[in-house]
């Protein structure tokens, strides 16, 4: 069923709450072809990154506001090569502090870009990371506290692939922006003279800020001309809050063949996915038989009012389900039946896949993720600004460390979310996600994770291999920005 423009908005708004809406401007616009990032080598020399603003042609006939990473909008595709490290220089142009933080990157604190690594208006910040992980599809962000969510809103995001010269030998499509194409899937609200809308206040707080307008690539919901054939899809979710429930509209199949921190060791047949804020999935999709097709989206319902009012009227929907009739398009693939494919067949399994073994956990620990610091109302959530928001029923403080880990030691981490499902994050490593709610993992979900969506309890292995101090230490939060910026977060260190 196709959606009327009113319906649309509303039903993937979908508060309780007034939704904050843009008006008119978006609706008549016709798809632009999918714009490819450059793809920029960080392996061969400094590659510099300038945080700048400008403006960008996102909407026909206004110029919106943006920032970007060395482009008015976004970033560079980065690449990255296990082996050889990866050389950095961000130049901070703008008139605020700003970092860049390397999410999914095995990398000393003091290389990682976390909060206590801003760069000042005027200054740079030049690093050599040392890449020694799998091969993986990772993604770079500022993380400035309490501005996070604004930046990134704005466009201080960007993807990064690693890639392992020893296990390249996949099969898998590798041809970058032909039948390999990176994916930045993000929400944005648009005010009338075509700027961004934003707010971080009250309900924006609290579900995370949600917009109605999808953009790929900093494109609205464009079409990407592909080869009639296998092409694989590199998904990053960059929305401040939004999980989408992926499908295609045909109901076509696809393969899953990696998580965020790299491939699984077989492909996974897979009709829709869940990729929540901060997540990756690699898919391959198979568009032989020269029909374009929409890749579509269910609502995202993941609301703590929802869930409350489904708590006193049993019956209605849970908040993290797909929201089922109420889907939006995110984008369109047009098969040239011209342009036969790289790559014909799909391999059955990835002999080069990591293989996660983290052994038995030395202790464990406990994480509530709470939406409100020492107290329980929901009313009291409702006035906005900072600090509302907590982990163990504290606040995100810089000068307090939360968790103090061993480096090679493995850990339990037991993460539980029970007003709304929460995206978390751990800086610094990949985890493995042993159970969900008590239940062995499906095979998709065992490989290498940085962000699980938790609703309910969700059990995780984890192992850090590189140091972080108390000047300098890993975060760990939930990737709802506006939840991490309002103090869902903590800090570790690995002595
Ligand atoms: Cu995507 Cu703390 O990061
Ligand atoms: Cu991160
Ligand atoms: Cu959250």
């Amino acid at each position: 069923m196709k959606l009327h423009r009113r319906q649309f908005l509303v039903c993937a708004s979908g508060s309780l709450f007034a939704p904050f809406l843009a008006h008119g401007a978006i609706a008549a616009e016709a798809a632009r072809p999918l714009p490819i990032p450059p793809l920029v080598d960080a392996s061969n020399g400094p590659v510099t990154l300038d945080a700048i603003g400008s403006r960008a042609d996102i909407l026909s006939g206004a110029a919106t506001p943006t920032l970007g990473y060395s482009q008015s909008y976004l970033g560079p595709v980065l690449r990255f090569v296990r082996g050889r490290s990866a050389r950095l220089n961000v130049v901070n142009r703008l008139p605020f502090p700003v970092t860049s933080h390397w999410h999914g990157m095995h990398v000393p604190a003091i290389l990682d870009g976390g909060p206590q690594l801003a760069i000042a208006p005027g200054s740079n910040w030049k690093v050599e990371l040392p890449v020694d992980q799998p091969a993986a599809t990772l993604w770079y962000h500022s993380h400035i506290h309490g501005q996070t969510a604004r930046q990134v809103y704005g466009g201080l995001a960007g993807m990064i692939l690693v890639e392992d010269p020893d296990a390249d030998d996949t099969g898998l499509p590798f041809d970058y922006g032909v039948d390999d194409i990176p994916l930045v899937i993000q929400d944005r609200a648009f005010s009338d003279d075509g700027s961004f809308f934003y707010t971080n206040r009250g309900p924006a707080t609290m579900r995370g800020f949600r917009a109605d307008t999808i953009l790929v690539n900093g494109a609205v919901r464009p079409k990407a001309d592909v080869p009639a054939g296998l092409v694989r899809l590199r998904l990053l979710n960059g929305s401040n809050a939004r999980i989408y429930h992926l499908s295609f509209s045909d109901g076509r199949r696809f393969h899953q063949v990696a998580s965020d921190g790299g491939l699984l060791p077989a492909p996974v047949a897979r009709e829709a996915v869940t990729l929540a804020p901060g997540e990756r999935i690699e898919i391959v999709a198979d568009f032989s038989d020269g029909n374009p097709v929409t890749l579509q989206s269910g609502a995202d319902t993941n609301d703590p009012m929802r869930r409350m009012i489904g708590r006193l009227a049993p019956g209605s929907r849970s908040s993290a389900d797909s929201g089922g009739a109420s889907s939006f398009e995110v984008m369109r693939f047009e098969p040239s039946p011209g342009r036969g494919a790289g790559v014909t067949a799909l391999p059955t399994r990835f002999a080069g896949a990591p293989r996660p073994d983290f052994g038995e956990p030395v202790r464990s620990r406990d994480f509530a993720l709470n939406m409100l610091a020492g107290g329980r109302g929901m009313g009291m959530r409702m006035g906005g600004g900072m600090g509302q928001m907590s982990i163990n029923e504290k606040s995100y403080d810089p000068r307090r460390i939360d968790v103090r880990m061993q480096e090679g030691e493995t850990e339990l981490w037991r993460i539980r979310a029970s007003d709304m499902a929460h995206p978390f994050h751990i800086h610094g490593t990949s985890f493995q996600v042993l159970r969900e709610n008590g239940k062995d993992v499906a095979f998709e979900s065992t490989g290498l994770k940085d962000v699980i969506l938790v609703d309910g309890e969700a059990e995780l292995l984890v192992c850090v291999a590189h140091a972080a101090t108390d000047k300098v230490p890993f975060m760990f939060h939930c990737h709802i920005l506006e939840h991490e910026d309002a103090g869902m977060m903590g800090q570790f260190t690995v002595g």
